[in-house]
């Protein structure tokens, strides 16, 4: 889902589902994360950075450089990990060190050289 595509930068959240609670009989909010919607976010995040003309921040099972790469040739300015620091709460940190032996590796000057190298009419 796209939360919000009014003034600001605004991310893309998990995939949500609602069901219903059998015995209580009112709906309940549930929603999946981690690397199972990743291809989803990235259509997702390649979806709005061509609709709107403010930020797209990615995420959606981020958590790997290879991940960050992908989402910022789809078209985000910057991404977010969430569901990574639930299996290691240092996740952000190792992957920042990750990113930068990365780059490093594939000769990548600037992440920013890469937002949007996807993008296609
Ligand atoms: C335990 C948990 C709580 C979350 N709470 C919120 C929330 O309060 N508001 C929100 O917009 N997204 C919330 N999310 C969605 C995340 O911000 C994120 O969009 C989603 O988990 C996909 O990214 P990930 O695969 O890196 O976790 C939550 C996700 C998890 C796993």
């Amino acid at each position: 889902m796209i939360r919000g595509l009014g003034r600001g930068p605004r991310r893309l959240q998990g995939v949500g589902q609602i069901a219903r609670d059998g015995e209580a009989g009112h709906g309940v909010g549930a929603g999946l994360s981690g690397p199972a919607i990743k291809p989803i976010a990235l259509r997702m995040v390649y979806d709005a950075a061509h609709a709107v003309k403010i930020p797209v921040i990615g995420m959606g099972g981020i958590s790997a450089p290879a991940d960050v790469v992908e989402f910022m040739l789809a078209g985000a300015s910057a991404v977010q990990v969430g569901t990574a620091s639930y299996f290691d709460p240092v996740a952000t940190e190792t992957l920042v060190e990750e990113l930068t032996a990365y780059c490093r590796e594939h000769r990548i000057e600037r992440l920013s050289d890469l937002i949007g190298g996807l993008l296609t009419d």
